[in-house]
């Protein structure tokens, strides 16, 4: 059942344009300018009028909700609170019969989010599902929802899950921005159509990426730690990329906003540290530039993940991933193709078992 492939986690990777695909079907329709999401309409007055909206979600989850939070800001305009459901179920959260919880969960069982929703409700709170298992125990508790059409996942590293969970992010915050006129119609029609190829180009990294992320692997089995940098909605995806690694190579990884380095990381570069930075051409790119300056000055290892053609970055990094181009905020999902691939190439070499590293359950169920 893992059709050829070694793994199921690389199998689930290489699945992502087919996951991201399957996502969108039936729910963008490009030609006909709508996105059609019947969980959305159905509530549409309540999710817009929504003074603010939390996101709850734990690990890979929550990180799709960061990015949900700068989708859903940038778009819709509607305040938006990301927060760790162990965090929120247990500090009296101010939560009323007027606020929007979304609730993020690949297997709809993890034990803080479900008791998190279960206080959002008690509260009176409006509570939006994300899932990816049908019919699960949040995806059953919920009052609206979508599901990711991702497919089974089965490695405990969530891959094919969480660019899904981006691309449900994506819908929702483009269809709520469209409905509340905060997005103008030429706007959003750009977005969608790129939106529309996002499939496509995670299948192009697949391909301009796997063969030198496996090389670049070998040159860090004995790491001890990496940093992971991006900004703007890449930041997120740097968390990501960092997790990826812990998870499975069990090598320290931390993931930092770019330009927090100089309040405290810098400290720790010199020859020995990799550092990967997220570099894509839309989206801060020239303050990017001057962070892997800044690393570089340091003798900092840079990995940067940059846009195809990319010359500035690429003439300093020590290695270069090259990935197409694609709207700021769809930038993550295209990132997160060599960043999955990175971190399992690292463990592979280092022989673990990457399926199912030591210590983790595909699902939390419990506290
Ligand atoms: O099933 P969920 O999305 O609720 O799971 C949340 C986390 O336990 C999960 O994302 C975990 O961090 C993964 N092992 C990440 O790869």
């Amino acid at each position: 059942e893992k059709g050829g492939y070694e793994h199921f986690m690389l199998k689930e990777i290489f699945e992502q344009p087919k996951s991201i695909h399957d996502t969108l079907r039936g729910r963008l329709l490009v030609e006909e300018g709508i996105i059609k999401m019947a969980g959305i309409w159905d509530n549409l007055e309540r999710l817009n009028q929504a003074k603010k909206i939390t996101i709850i979600a734990c690990g890979t989850s929550w990180h799709a909700g960061l990015i949900g939070e700068y989708l859903i800001e940038e778009f819709a305009r509607i305040p938006v609170e990301v927060e760790y459901a162990s965090e929120f179920r247990y500090r009296n959260p101010i939560i009323t019969e007027k606020d929007i919880v979304i609730a993020i969960s690949q297997s709809g069982e993890t034990a803080d989010t479900m008791a998190a929703i279960k206080l959002a409700k008690e509260r009176g709170a409006f509570v939006y599902g994300i899932c990816n298992v049908v019919d699960s125990s949040i995806a059953r508790v919920t009052d609206a929802g979508s599901y990711t059409h991702a497919g089974p996942e089965i490695g405990v590293a969530s891959t094919k899950a969480f660019t899904a969970q981006l691309t449900i992010l994506s819908l929702i915050a483009l269809k709520l921005g469209k409905h509340n006129g905060q997005l103008s119609n030429q706007e959003f029609m750009r977005l969608i159509t790129e939106l529309d190829t996002i499939p496509q180009k995670v299948q192009e990294a697949l391909e301009s990426t796997h063969e030198i992320t496996k090389e670049i692997a070998k040159n860090f089995v004995d790491a001890q730690n990496f940093l992971y940098l991006g900004r703007g909605y890449n930041f997120p995806a740097a968390l990501e990329g960092a997790l990826k690694l812990k998870e499975i190579s069990y090598i320290h990884a931390e993931g930092y906003p770019a330009a927090e380095m100089k309040h405290g990381p810098i400290a720790l570069i010199d020859e020995n540290m990799p550092i990967v930075i997220i570099a894509p051409k839309q989206g801060h790119y020239d303050k990017i530039v001057s962070n892997v300056q800044e690393i570089k000055a340091r003798k900092g290892k840079v990995i940067a993940v940059v846009n195809k053609g990319d010359t500035q970055v690429a003439s300093v990094a020590d290695y270069v991933i090259e990935i197409p181009e694609t709207s700021e905020c769809f930038s993550p999902i295209i990132a997160s193709v060599p960043l999955q691939l990175l971190s399992y190439y690292v463990a592979v070499y280092r022989g673990n078992n990457v399926d199912q590293p030591r210590n983790l359950a595909k699902s939390v169920t419990v506290e």
